[in-house]
């Protein structure tokens, strides 16, 4: 059995995780109405990789012995201008995700469940991956410049992630 305010602060997090997936796809909607497929392509991989990381997170309270509590889904924002604003926008949600993440695992260390430590630190590593290729695609972003000959590139480039189902390997 899980302690309450572990229970509390995961199904926080997993309606983190599915918020995140709704802003993806509100990404991947934004980058298809302006012709970027590729964008497109990359955000909504992105949005099934985050309702992965939900799942993980539900799976992991029900074999917890946990009470799953499902909020409701704030609507995601659609103040999206441009590829670089809305990558920048990424990197900073991912950032907030990560102050989360370290959140329950601070939590853990507090309440003494070190099953919980161990099965959070996927999520931090999962994290500094997450961040690492946004930043990446930011700096290039940076470097290249924003010409349609390199957003055309970069399209063609983000068009070619694949989904592969997430799983836990903790
Ligand atoms: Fe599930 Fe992008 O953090």
């Amino acid at each position: 059995m899980i302690n309450k305010k572990i229970e509390e602060i995961l199904n926080a997090q997993i309606n983190k995780e599915f918020y995140s997936a709704y802003l993806y796809l509100a990404m991947s909607a934004y980058f298809d109405e302006i012709g970027l497929k590729g964008f497109s392509n990359w955000t909504k991989v992105q949005a099934r990789e985050e309702v992965d990381h939900g799942m993980i997170l539900f799976d992991y309270l029900i074999a917890r012995n946990g009470n799953v509590e499902l909020k409701q889904i704030e609507a995601p924002e659609y103040d999206f201008h441009e590829p670089l604003q809305v990558f920048e926008k990424i990197y900073n949600h991912e950032k907030s995700v990560t102050e989360s993440i370290d959140c329950v695992a601070e939590m853990t260390d507090d309440e003494c469940d070190l099953a919980t430590r161990n099965f959070i630190d996927w999520y931090i590593a999962e994290q500094v991956e997450e961040e690492a290729s946004v930043y990446e695609i930011i700096k290039k972003m940076k470097m290249f410049g924003s010409e349609k000959s390199v957003l055309y590139h970069m399209d063609k480039d983000l068009g070619s992630r694949e989904y592969k189902q997430h799983k836990y390997a903790g």
